[in-house]
């Protein structure tokens, strides 16, 4: 595993993330989902071939890398700030299945130096970035890493669901809010709305979102 050089607050984030992971077993976390439906409905529009090179974006202990392992998807990354959320996810998927990078997305110090990707698949994270820097610093990763004709999904809280997650406050996306932030240089291929219900029962809305980079 690849660790990347900590500032202070990056440290304390750090630390937030990593109690989290060591202190609750994934299925009791308010974001564990059992139902992948609305993202795969997006991974499958992409008809990206099974070698293609997916970054998934603060991957925390999501089952996500699980199933894209068992639909044979071969060339896996999965970057969190929590090095205890991607050691757990790397013993459970099998080391040799995923590359697992630690960083922080919103001061990258690894991730500015790998190879582009064709997809870049976010869910719940880019929401905590509510600093205009940190989301400033986010978009031009993201920019900087997905290939051209490669593809973007981010699936985030809307502007009708609540506005903290994990004692955290977030900022909240629409459509055209994420049309915004990405640019010219990428085009919207779908959206939707989509409810999940968390493993408490209450619901959260979301905004799914697929782009294509020029
Ligand atoms: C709400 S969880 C979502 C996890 C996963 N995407 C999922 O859908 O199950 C947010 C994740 O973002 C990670 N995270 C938060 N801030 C981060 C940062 N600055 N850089 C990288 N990862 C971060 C956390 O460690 C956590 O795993």
């Amino acid at each position: 595993m690849s660790t990347s050089n900590n500032s202070e607050s990056e440290k304390n984030l750090k630390e937030y993330w990593n109690n989290v992971y060591t202190n609750n077993p994934k299925e009791k976390l308010g974001w564990f989902e059992t139902d992948l439906s609305p993202m795969f409905n997006l991974v499958n529009q992409t008809k990206l071939p099974k070698e293609a090179r997916i970054i998934n974006i603060g991957a925390g202990s999501t089952t996500l890398i699980d199933e894209l392992i068992n639909l044979n998807y071969s060339n896996l990354i999965a970057t969190d700030i929590s090095e205890i959320a991607l050691n757990n996810l790397a013993l459970r998927v099998g080391k040799e299945n995923i590359k697992t990078i630690v960083d922080d997305l919103t001061n990258p110090q690894l991730l500015k130096h790998i190879e582009p990707v064709d997809l870049w698949i976010d869910r719940a994270v880019l929401h905590f970035f509510t600093n205009p820097k940190e989301q400033e610093n986010y978009f031009e990763l993201l920019s900087n890493t997905v290939k051209s004709n490669g593809y973007v999904i981010l699936a985030q809280f809307n502007t009708n669901s609540a506005k903290f997650c994990s004692g955290l406050p977030l900022f909240q996306y629409d459509q055209e809010l994420l049309e915004k932030q990405l640019g010219s240089s990428f085009t919207l291929v779908d959206s939707f709305n989509y409810t999940y219900t968390m493993p408490s029962g209450d619901k959260r809305e979301y905004i799914y979102t697929l782009f294509k980079k020029k």
